[in-house]
């Protein structure tokens, strides 16, 4: 089978995690999860003892940093120099700032360049809010998925519960959930968009299973 590249995009809590792993792992592809790298930027920052505001320090440490993605079951780990942080990524305070710093341009250029690498040889299932427009604007499938912000607030919460990382309650979450969108939606620097080109796919009232039946049966020409 000859390897192609998908991209999935779409708001905070759309299911796009769970659906780009399931969807990666019956294709054999390699799944990136690219708003834990915003995160890992965040953790740093925190860890650092800067303030997120502090744009020009921010920009020095995220081209000082390494992040490194590692594939493993149920996802992804991720380590930042050499620290593994996955669970400390998806803290409360971490999901707080991100949106901030992920609107810097310096972390943008940075973590972009970073993505773009590991979608060079093809195979890999990337999710985040500008991989169809900006980071694989050629990939081969892209999909656009979106559902209610109070669908997506109610699966997140399971979700941390479930991980038992949650510290928000359900209308905390709905509310940074609409924060994020806004922030996300009306950044300068490649805001959250839907492609031209892509598939649009409102997962309110679809299972998890049918999405991504729904996105294995856009690749069915490709394999
Ligand atoms: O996907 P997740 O909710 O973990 O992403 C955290 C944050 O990272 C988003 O709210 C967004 O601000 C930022 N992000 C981004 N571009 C991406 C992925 C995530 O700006 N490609």
């Amino acid at each position: 089978m000859d390897k192609f590249n998908i991209a999935i995009d779409g708001p905070a809590g759309a299911g796009k995690s769970t659906i780009a792993r399931l969807v990666a792992g019956a294709l054999g592809f390699v799944y990136v999860d690219t708003g834990a790298m915003y995160r890992a930027v965040t953790w740093k920052v925190q860890h650092e003892g800067l303030l997120p505001e502090q744009e020009d320090e921010v920009a020095k440490l995220v081209n000082r940093m390494d992040i490194k993605l590692i594939p493993g079951e149920g996802g992804q780990q991720v380590f930042v120099d050499g620290t593994d942080v996955t669970k400390e990524i998806r803290s409360a305070a971490v999901t707080t700032h991100v949106s901030l710093i992920a609107s810097y341009a310096a972390v943008r250029q940075s973590l972009v360049a970073l993505q773009q690498q590991m979608t060079k040889s093809k195979g890999v299932v990337m999710d985040g809010r500008d991989i169809g427009t900006h980071v694989i604007p050629d990939a081969e499938i892209k999909v656009f998925l979106t559902a209610s912000v109070s669908k997506r607030a109610e699966r997140r919460f399971k979700e941390l519960q479930e991980s038992g990382t949650g510290t928000m309650t359900l209308s905390e979450l709905e509310q940074d959930i609409a924060r994020r969108d806004q922030l996300d939606e009306a950044r300068e620097i490649s805001p959250l968009r839907r492609a031209h080109d892509a598939v649009l796919m409102d997962s309110t009232s679809m299972t998890i299973e049918e999405v991504v039946e729904e996105i294995l049966g856009l690749c069915k020409d490709k394999v």
